[in-house]
């Protein structure tokens, strides 16, 4: 048994209420889990608290509620016989410790009354199982079995019973282990990983949404590589995300070879993880390449090539988040627009950088021209630091061009500077084909630079282009 005393960690007045009511109900108490591990790494944590009783955590919680005001609300979750207060912005979790067993086809624990040391058994890692003292008589004491201490200061990830049994009993753990090995930076115990790879399979009981819940916070996390070679080499990756697996390899034909596009993607997260913690640009990098796994030929004349594998990857980013039941919405709509156009500033890049074609980017790219930009200088992973250099230099030179071309002829929210109203006036028009005719004409003109994105030279061309359509100007 610990001799640590954690009084420090316990000065949130809130744990005042509830040593008062550990002594009203007569009811063992501890706080326990997360909060007792972020305390002990000096982490920032969302603000939830577990709780745990020998006995009813639902008692305790009413107790509490009532000591807090008469306008506390508990919430009681009685299926799980476990209950929830809100205070200020603090989420209180109410638990009576428990024995489980799990049945074996889901999650669902049979529950039965037990001991603090075997509800802190049945929990994932020994580094979330240790406990504060509740209680009058030891208040502040570490209560910690399997020596979590220990293993926090050594940063490893270890299951308190035999890894294949928690494993087995909750697979979301296997995720959770990877989620804290790449958010706390730990190493996951020999005999963890290997029963997590022998138990992979078991991942398909899990909801799509819990899983994603972890996928986030990997991909949240400073360095996600670690999260996703993890999960590669555990065999994870290929039930939650084939796409990503289909990535990974060289193939040679004739002497020639294509990069690892798996091991690019890693690189490219990471990259882009220092630049910014958007969560779906981020996803947008773990999934710009997608598309070149089934694109990928070898011809004699050009040697590899991955033809299309934008609008291809951008097709299988809706069909992966519909797999994973994650939003169809505009979220989504933005990974796919990044990865769509996650070559064309390199393209320009390549050649010699004229204004209609940073023109036609900004256009087509609108107000998420920073966030491609930022996407594609991550996607520079090249070894070689005379092309690194030459590779962010013409970045550069698309960078300042754009600003120069947006300062002039201000494309980003590019508004027609003649209206369909005003053509169908001049020419006594119906909503028809002929509108849309010379509004393209127009927008193509500004694009290519043949007129200035101005009213008079617009209206000019609509002119031009009426008549040539045979069409009749009115007054
Ligand atoms: N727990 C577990 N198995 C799970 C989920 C949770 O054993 N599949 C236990 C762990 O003791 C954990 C506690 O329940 O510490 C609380 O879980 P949760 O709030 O999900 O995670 P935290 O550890 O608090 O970490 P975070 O807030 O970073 O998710």
């Amino acid at each position: 048994m610990s001799t640590h005393n954690l009084k420090s960690a316990l000065k949130n007045p809130i744990f005042d209420l509830v040593a008062s009511a550990a002594i009203q109900t007569g009811l063992e108490t501890y706080v326990i889990g997360g909060f007792v591990r972020d305390h002990l790494l000096e982490r920032d944590r969302p603000k939830d608290i577990d709780i745990v009783a020998v006995g009813s955590g639902i008692e305790l919680a009413k107790q509490i509620a009532k000591s807090i005001g008469p306008d506390t609300k508990v919430q009681v979750f009685k299926n799980f016989g476990t209950a929830m207060i809100k205070t200020h912005d603090i989420e209180l979790e109410f638990v009576g410790a428990r024995k489980e067993s799990y049945d074996r086809s889901s999650r669902k624990p049979a529950v039965e009354n037990g001991t603090l040391e075997d509800d802190q058994n049945r929990r994932d890692f020994t580094i979330n199982a240790m406990a504060i003292s509740l209680n009058q008589h030891d208040y502040g004491a570490l209560v910690d079995p399997f020596n979590g201490f220990e293993d926090l200061k050594k940063k490893i990830l270890k299951t308190p019973l035999e890894p294949n049994i928690t494993y087995s009993d909750d697979p979301l753990r296997m995720m959770r282990a990877i989620r804290f090995a790449t958010q706390l930076n730990f190493n996951i115990e020999k005999a963890s990983l290997q029963a997590i790879t022998h138990n992979a399979e078991r991942i398909k009981i899990i909801s799509k949404e819990r899983i994603v819940d972890e996928l986030h916070k990997i991909l949240l996390s400073s360095k996600p590589s670690i999260g996703f070679l993890l999960l590669e080499e555990t065999g994870l990756l290929s039930y939650i995300m084939p796409e990503l697996i289909a990535l990974k390899g060289v193939e040679e034909v004739e002497g020639q070879t294509h990069k690892d596009n798996f091991y690019h993607t890693l690189e490219v997260v990471d990259n882009i993880s220092q630049r910014t913690d958007d969560l779906w640009l981020r996803w947008a990098a773990l999934l710009h390449d997608i598309g070149k796994a089934p694109t990928k030929r070898f011809s004699k004349k050009v040697g590899w090539t991955f033809h299309g594998h934008e609008f291809v990857g951008s097709k299988m980013v809706y069909k992966l988040f519909k797999r994973l039941r994650m939003p169809l919405n505009e979220r989504m709509k933005f990974v796919q627009k990044m990865v769509m156009m996650s070559s064309r500033p390199i393209v320009i890049a390549q050649d010699i950088v004229t204004d209609s074609a940073v023109r036609r980017l900004i256009f087509d790219a609108g107000d998420y021209i920073e966030d491609l930009m930022t996407l594609c200088e991550a996607d520079i992973t090249t070894k070689n630091p005379k092309r690194f250099r030459k590779y962010h230099n013409n970045f550069q030179l698309v960078r300042k061009k754009m600003i120069e071309v947006e300062e002039r002829d201000q494309i980003r929210n590019f508004q027609p500077p003649v209206s369909g109203e005003e053509i169908m006036k001049t020419f006594n028009l119906k909503p028809s084909r002929e509108i849309g005719i010379i509004k393209e004409t127009i927008k193509e003109a500004i694009l290519e630079g043949t007129i200035p994105n101005e009213y008079e030279a617009a209206k000019e061309l609509m002119l031009q282009k009426g008549k040539e359509l045979g069409l009749k100007k009115v007054k």
